[in-house]
């Protein structure tokens, strides 16, 4: 963002069951773009957490025979845990049990109820608890089945705390028309915008049958809707993340807010209008991505086709996992998880063409250049030209989170510095010694190639490219985007050859 500052957040997840490959999908991508900003030189915030309060946690914990804080003890724990395996940089982890996070919610909740914004109402609907939500009658699937989950609703009668959403239409149209780029993808944002100009209906805010939530702090019979609770953490988790730092000044609003579709009109419709009615300022950007499909289906607990990303990273390491979700799934589109695929590329693109490259140069400058990288003669202006161009396309299509396109733009120059290789023969070169300043410059023209790869693929597999950099005999550190610039690198580098970057995984340990 232009005041040098970016606040990301993805949602956060519920702790009713272990997270699956569909929630290590949003980390990863939050991760990528937060990686990608800090090497731009921005001050960035990364947060993400769990959502651990309402009916469907208490149900949750209850089947499982625990008290629905000792379940969200156990499953928020699992949640943080993933994030470590995913080399997940946030910079906070929060919960919605957390003292701090529910003295605000309490506190915002009493000054929209201040504001005039929340009164007192009954409601019946139809509830999904899967969804924490209510369904008209309209927008149930036949046999009066949730239109995500597809299982069945159950009417639901209150007296409750109601927030005049539709008091906020009209701002929010305004909102929309002003920003045409706040949601993205465009589908998403028409979307979204489709359903506030069909109309509002009043929220119910309050739960008398839910006992696991935030106390409305002037009815302590009631607990506040999740989903309230829920949101107000992008703003809550600044109060406290950092003791003593005003975060809240530094940071709101987020510059982006990733999700999948399946909670657009949370974000994009309730949200907004929620930081209206506080006075907030609202986030400066959402992007709705697609779902990670297993079968044709969204991978979700509730339906159970999920598949654990703990095995996989086991097996190939975690940057395998994070480059094949973010290559394979096209950011703001649905994609398809397969161990095939996935093993697919990690043995073609990961293994041959990136991993083998780096082995070939390193022994190469190795056996004949005594491990120094020769230096750069200025005899590659075609290839630094060529290079610089992919870096120029991946850093725009970064900038439009259009990250596959990013990683393929990277890949077109593995695939060139390959193609360098066989043509060049530097074996062949080698034993002519009149060719010896071909020799050279084709190694630097290597090396200095597979540097500026591994800076521009830093965010997607940070511990692969500090591998790569150090096996060039460069700082791991030197990640900063500017460095991704044709002699930009350390000179007479010493390489340092190490085992293989993407291992052979054995047939026999499937
Ligand atoms: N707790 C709410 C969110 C509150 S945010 C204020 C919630 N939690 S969830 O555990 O169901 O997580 C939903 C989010 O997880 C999705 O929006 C998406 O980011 C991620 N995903 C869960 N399954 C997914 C797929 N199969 N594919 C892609 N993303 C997935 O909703």
């Amino acid at each position: 963002m232009a005041d040098g500052r970016f606040y990301l957040t993805t949602p956060i997840y519920y702790v009713n069951a272990d997270p699956h490959i569909g929630h290590a999908y949003t980390t990863i991508m939050a991760d990528i773009v937060a990686r990608h900003h800090r090497q731009l030189g921005e001050d960035v915030f990364f947060l993400t957490g769990t959502d651990e309060h309402g009916g469907k946690i208490a149900t949750s914990a209850e089947r499982e025979g625990r008290t629905p804080r000792e379940h969200a003890d156990l499953l928020s724990a699992r949640f943080r845990d993933l994030g470590g395996v995913l080399d997940a940089s946030y910079d906070f982890f929060i919960r919605t049990t957390d003292p701090e996070h529910e003295a605000e919610v309490q506190r915002m909740f009493q000054a929209l109820h201040d504001s005039g914004d929340v009164y007192r109402g009954s409601y019946g609907g139809w509830y999904c608890s899967a969804c924490e939500a209510f369904y008209g009658e309209g927008d149930l699937l036949e046999g009066r089945l949730c239109p995500i989950h597809r299982t069945p609703v159950e009417w639901v009668e209150e007296d409750n705390w109601f927030f005049d959403l539709p008091a906020y239409r009209d701002r929010l149209l305004a909102h929309y028309d002003a920003n045409p780029d706040w949601v993205q993808p465009q589908a998403r944002y028409n979307e979204a915008r489709r359903m506030i100009e069909l109309g509002l209906e009043e929220l119910s805010v309050s739960r008398a049958q839910v006992e696991w939530g935030v106390p409305v702090p002037w009815d302590p019979e009631q607990t506040i809707y999740v989903w309230i609770d829920a949101l107000l953490n992008y703003r809550t988790a600044l109060g406290y993340a950092r003791p003593g730092e005003d975060l809240v000044a530094r940071y709101w609003p987020p510059d982006l807010q990733l999700m999948a579709k399946d909670i657009l009109k949370f974000h994009a419709v309730i949200w907004p209008a929620m930081l209206m009615a506080a006075g907030l300022e609202l986030p400066r950007k959402l992007m709705i991505h697609g779902y990670v499909l297993k079968g044709g289906e969204k991978m979700s607990k509730t339906t159970g086709n999920v598949v654990d990303p703990f095995p996989f990273i086991e097996r190939y390491g975690i940057d395998a996992l994070r480059y094949y979700l973010a290559r394979e799934v096209r950011f703001g589109e649905d994609g398809t998880f397969t161990a095939e695929g996935f093993e697919g590329r990690y043995s073609q693109e990961l293994a041959n063409e990136l991993g083998n490259l780096l082995n070939r140069v390193v022994s190469m400058v190795g056996r004949y250049r005594d491990g120094v990288v020769p230096a750069d003669a200025g005899d590659e202006g075609e290839l630094a030209a060529e290079v610089a161009a992919a870096v120029e396309a991946a850093r725009g299509s970064f900038a439009r989170l259009d990250i596959s396109r990013a990683i393929e733009e990277v890949w077109r120059v593995v695939q060139r510095l390959n193609r360098l290789v066989e043509q060049r023969a530097p074996w062949t070169l080698a034993k002519d010694p009149a060719r010896a300043g071909e020799l050279d410059a084709t190694l630097h023209a290597l090396a200095e190639g597979l540097r500026i790869v591994a800076i521009l693929l830093w965010p997607v597999i940070p511990g692969s490219a500090e591998r790569v950099l150090a096996a060039l005999g460069q700082d791991p550190a030197a990640v900063a985007l500017e460095r991704a610039a044709w002699g930009a690198g350390a000179p007479s580098a010493r390489v340092a050859p190490s085992g293989p970057l993407f291992p052979r995984v054995e047939e026999a340990a499937a």
